[in-house]
């Protein structure tokens, strides 16, 4: 049996010891490149609405709760101008735009996104409050990639597998979330403009600045007025989008609990949908896995983006022969991830994205312990202003435990053991969502075997959290259906 508390203190205490009192010197990046305008109307029809037309909002930055900007609430009637505006312009222009001219969009949008890199980077790290090492390295980057990526296919469409000439939907009404607002915004956006439709997209209410500062690289690429409409607002603004004769197709990014009113709501309707919901993904670890890269794989699973990821790895699955150690070497590494200023390049772990969220994981990691899990806390010191939650691990989980059933979308692990590669597959199972698992072996043999048995729409084998633009990602089950990347990316807007 394990004694993880005495363990994992023993060995911080000599942590502790043997780096004594070293430190990181500040490397923090200027905010003043993101150039955030103190008030943002619509974008409708190629052009932003005036402020003064609209209720509105503030959005903050997590890390410290200042106010950035106002954004202007969409209701009923701007809803319904951006679809007239969306409809207008699948009909009078990009229907009759061809693939090749379509590409060349696409490319240029893909090139304003890498000039102006810095600038989105530096407005969603303070908009979001992710670190600036992830916007700068994983959000922006890949955000370009996926234009690039869907130019290529705007003129190769009959080589897609859907037909000689597939067609588009028409207008898409596009619902996303706040964890990579503009990662998915491209994931969005490329592969609905690439097989010729129209756009409203609705952002996050918390973070909807990289979607307005995208407006304005649409602008700069001459995108034709009305192709793409960024409306901001609330849940009553998606709900408006949804429930709009004009929609085609729906495509929603968010809660499993929204996704199934969506689904309710535009039964009968002949509205095309797509849905990606939550997860709570199984990393699982074999006892001849290679330990470093696994423990990294573990960390990086979890605690990537604050662990507001639908695929993180939120259940660490370990074969029980080695899951002393791999506990031991998993805290040590807690222990030295750094939390605080996202703005700061050698930040780890940033903000939670808000108030509402940080309540969601209090809420549910106090029942960890009340069902009689053993909770496991970096020591390090949180910021005394904005929305923070320490790097935490759950040992002594069973199954039945809430932090093992539900998304708790923040950065917990949920820690079990199995015995053999049969138990491993029947825990990894026993949820209802299927979104993404992990496989760490030094054995293909027996990573095929796991991976045929797992149900879930992505696998990942000795590494995670891996994304590219070529590979389609979605889920089964709760997790939700239709695949966004790669060729089967299409297929969500096409009529097929
Ligand atoms: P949410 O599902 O309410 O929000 C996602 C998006 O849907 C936002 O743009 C929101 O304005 C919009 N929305 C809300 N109600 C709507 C409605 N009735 N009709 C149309 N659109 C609507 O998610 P929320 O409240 O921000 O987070 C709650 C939980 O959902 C999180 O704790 C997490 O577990 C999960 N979640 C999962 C995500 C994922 O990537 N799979 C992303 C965000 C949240
Ligand atoms: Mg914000």
């Amino acid at each position: 049996m394990l004694d993880p508390i005495v363990l994992v203190e023993t060995d911080m205490e000599s942590l502790h010891s043997q780096l004594g009192g070293l430190q990181y010197d500040n490397a923090p990046e200027s905010a003043a490149i993101a150039k955030i305008k103190k008030e943002y109307g619509l974008f409708i029809n190629g052009q932003f609405t005036s402020p003064k037309d609209h209720k509105s909002f503030f959005t903050i930055n997590p890390a410290t709760e200042e106010k950035l900007s106002k954004i202007s609430q969409a209701d009923a009637n701007d809803v319904d101008a951006a679809v007239q505006s969306a409809k207008r312009a699948y009909e009078k222009v990009w229907s009759k735009t061809t693939g090749p001219e379509r590409a060349k969009y696409l490319f240029r949008i893909a090139r304003l996104i890498q000039e102006r890199s810095r600038e989105l980077a530096v407005t969603e790290t303070l908009d979001n409050g992710k670190p600036i090492r992830e916007t700068r390295d994983i959000d922006v980057p890949l955000a370009a990639a996926h234009f690039f990526y869907y130019a290529g296919w705007a003129d190769k469409l009959s080589f897609a597998g859907y037909g000689a000439d597939p067609k588009p939907i028409g207008v898409a009404g596009q619902i996303i979330p706040w964890n990579f607002p503009l990662l998915m915004a491209a994931w969005k956006l490329a592969p609905a403009l690439a097989a010729g439709n129209t756009c409203v997209l609705k952002p996050a209410e918390t973070t909807p600045l990289t979607a307005l500062l995208l407006a304005e690289i649409l602008q700069q690429a001459e995108l034709p007025d009305g192709v793409v409409n960024i409306i901001t607002g609330d849940g009553s603004t998606g709900a408006a989008l949804v429930e709009h004769p004009d929609v085609n197709k729906i495509a929603f990014t968010g809660s499993t609990g929204v996704g199934r009113m969506i689904q309710q709501r535009i039964a009968g309707s002949g509205k095309h949908l797509t849905l990606e919901l939550g997860g709570k993904g199984a990393n699982i670890v074999f006892e001849d896995a290679p330990i470093d890269e696994m423990v990294e794989g573990i960390i990086d699973g979890i605690f990537f983006n604050q662990g507001h990821v639908c695929c993180a790895g939120s259940r660490l699955l370990v074969q029980e022969s080695i899951a002393e150690d791999v506990l031991r070497r998993l805290m040590r590494r807690v222990e030295q991830l750094r939390v605080g200023d996202p703005m700061d390049k050698n930040t780890d772990v940033g903000a939670v994205n808000s108030a509402e969220q940080l309540a969601r994981i209090s809420e549910l990691t106090a029942t960890g312990e009340e069902e009689g899990a053993t909770r496991l806390t970096s020591t390090c010191v949180l910021p005394s202003k904005g929305f923070w939650f320490p790097p935490t691990v759950f040992t002594n989980v069973s199954q039945s435990h809430r932090i093992a059933r539900e998304e708790i979308f923040g950065p917990v692990l949920s820690m079990l053991t199995f015995r053999t590669p049969e138990e491993a597959v029947q825990k990894a199972n026993n949820t209802n969502y299927g979104l993404a698992c992990g496989v760490w072996s030094e054995k293909g043999s027996r990573t095929l075997w796991v991976a045929e048995r797992l149900r879930a729409g992505v696998i990942w084998a000795n590494t995670y959290n891996k994304f590219d633009p070529t590979s389609p990602f979605g889920g089964v089950r709760e997790s939700g259906f239709g695949r966004e990347g790669g060729r089967q990316g299409l297929e969500a807007y096409l009529n097929v």
